[in-house]
C-alpha cells in the first residue's frame, strides 16, 4: 500500500503563495500527473511530499502516517529531478547504488539491486561509465535507476523528459508507462507538457497558480473540463474560444457572436437558461470544426469563416479562420480540394461537444 494524501496544503515564500489550500488523493499504484503552466507551484507540491520542503500549514500523508515531521530519508519516496542531479565523479553503477550505501545495504544487496534496475532499463552497457559519458536520454534512464534500486513506496518524477528532444521524449513516454505498470508503483509525475499529461496518466491534477482546477481521467479532464482554464491548457492545438451571448427565440437558445448565431443543442437548454441574456464564452475543439458542403446541413450549426492561414501537416491540415472579429483554428483530415488562403468557407460545428463558459467566473456551464 501506497497512498499520498495531502490535505489543505499550502506553501508560502513571503507574499507568494506557491501552493494554496492543496487537496488530493492518490491511491496506490497510481500513476499521477500533476500539469501545470510553469510557476504554478507543481515542483514546490512534490518537494513538500518528498519532505525536501516543510508545508507552511497543512497534512501530508503516506500510507495513513503523517509525514509532515519526518526528514525525506524516512519517507520512503524516490524522486527523479528535471536535471537528474547525477555524481559526475561516480561511474553510473556507484551513482545508481549511493543512495544504497548511505542506507548501509551490503555491497552484494546493492550489486543485485543496480543489476536488476540497469536489465529493467537496458543500461548494462553503461554501468562503467561516468555521467559525461552518457547521452542526455541514458543520462535520464541513469536518474530513473538510482530511483529504482530504492524499492520506494513512492515514486516522484519532476519533469524527467524536459531536457530530450522531442523523438526521445515520445520514446521515454512510454517507457516511464511500461516501468509504471512493471513495478506497480504510486507514481506522482509533474510536467508542464499536456501531452505527456494526457498520455501517461490514470489521473491528471491540473493546478493553476498555486490551485487544483480539476482532477480526472485524461478523457474526463478533455471532454468535461470544469473551467475554461482546464478547456484551454488540455488539448492541442487549444480549443478555439470566442464571446458571445445567449438568446431566446421561440423554443431555441442561440449562442450568438460578431459573426455567427449557433443554435445551441437541446440538452444545453437547461443549463443554459439562468444565463439568457449574460457575456459567455463559446468554446469548441479544432477536431469539432468540419468542411460542409452539405447544404441540407441545419443552419444552427454552420459558421462562415475565411481561411487566413492553411497550415498542411501531411496527415491533417490546420486552418486559421477569421469569423467576423474572432480568429478560430479548425483541424481537419485532408481535404480532396486544397483549401486557399482567402477562401470563404462553409463549416459544419459538432456543437453536442462544444462548451460554454461562464464570461466572469469561466466555470463551464455546460
Ligand atoms: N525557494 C523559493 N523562494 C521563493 N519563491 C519560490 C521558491 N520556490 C518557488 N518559488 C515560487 O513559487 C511559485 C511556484 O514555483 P514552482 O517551482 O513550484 O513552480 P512550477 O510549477 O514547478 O514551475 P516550472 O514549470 O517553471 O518548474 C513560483 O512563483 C516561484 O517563483
Ligand atoms: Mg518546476
Amino acid at each position: 500500500m501506497s497512498k499520498v494524501v495531502l490535505k489543505n496544503v499550502v506553501k508560502q515564500f513571503g507574499s507568494v503563495k506557491a501552493v494554496d489550500t492543496l487537496s488530493i488523493e492518490i491511491q496506490d499504484q497510481e500513476f499521477a500527473v500533476l500539469v501545470g503552466s510553469s510557476g504554478c507551484g507543481k515542483t514546490t507540491a512534490l518537494r513538500m511530499i518528498a519532505g525536501l520542503e516543510t508545508a507552511t500549514s497543512g497534512d501530508i500523508f503516506i500510507d495513513d502516517v503523517r509525514v509532515n515531521d519526518l526528514p525525506p530519508r524516512d519517507r520512503d519516496i524516490a524522486m527523479v529531478f528535471q536535471n537528474y542531479a547525477l555524481y559526475p565523479h561516480m561511474n553510473v553503477r556507484e551513482n545508481m547504488g549511493f543512495g544504497l550505501k548511505i542506507q548501509k545495504l551490503s555491497g552484494s544487496e546493492i550489486n543485485a539491486r543496480v543489476q536488476e534496475a540497469a536489465d529493467i532499463l537496458g543500461i548494462n552497457e553503461l554501468l562503467d561509465r561516468k555521467p559525461k559519458e552518457l547521452s542526455g536520454g541514458q543520462r535520464q534512464r541513469v536518474a530513473v535507476g538510482r530511483a529504482i534500486v530504492r524499492k520506494p513506496k513512492v515514486f516522484l518524477f519532476d519533469e524527467p523528459l524536459s531536457n530530450l528532444d522531442a523523438k526521445l521524449r515520445v520514446a521515454m513516454r512510454a517507457e516511464i508507462s511500461k516501468l509504471h505498470r512493471r513495478l506497480g508503483a504510486t507514481i506522482i509525475y509533474v510536467t508542464h507538457d499536456q501531452v505527456e499529461a494526457m498520455t501517461m496518466a490514470d489521473r491528471i491534477f491540473i493546478m493553476s497558480k498555486g490551485v487544483l482546477q480539476q482532477h480526472g481521467s485524461p478523457m474526463e479532464v478533455y471532454a468535461q473540463p470544469a473551467n475554461r482554464f482546464v478547456a484551454g491548457f488540455i488539448g492541442s492545438p487549444a480549443m478555439n474560444f470566442v464571446e458571445a451571448t445567449l438568446k431566446a427565440e421561440d423554443s431555441d437558445i442561440f449562442i450568438t457572436g460578431n459573426g455567427f448565431c449557433l443554435k445551441a443543442p437541446l440538452a444545453f437548454q437547461p443549463a443554459l437558461q439562468a444565463h439568457l441574456g449574460r457575456p459567455v464564452v463559446f468554446g469548441i475543439r479544432p477536431e469539432d470544426i468540419a468542411l460542409s458542403d452539405d447544404t441540407s446541413t441545419d443552419p444552427g450549426n454552420i459558421l462562415t469563416a475565411r481561411a487566413d492561414v492553411v497550415e498542411t501537416l501531411g496527415s491533417e491540415i490546420f486552418i486559421h479562420l477569421a469569423c467576423g472579429d474572432d480568429t478560430l483554428v479548425a483541424r481537419l483530415p485532408v481535404p480532396d480540394r486544397p483549401v486557399e488562403v482567402g477562401q470563404t468557407l462553409r463549416l459544419g460545428l459538432n456543437l453536442a461537444r462544444s462548451h460554454v463558459f461562464d464570461k466572469d467566473s469561466s466555470n463551464t456551464i455546460v
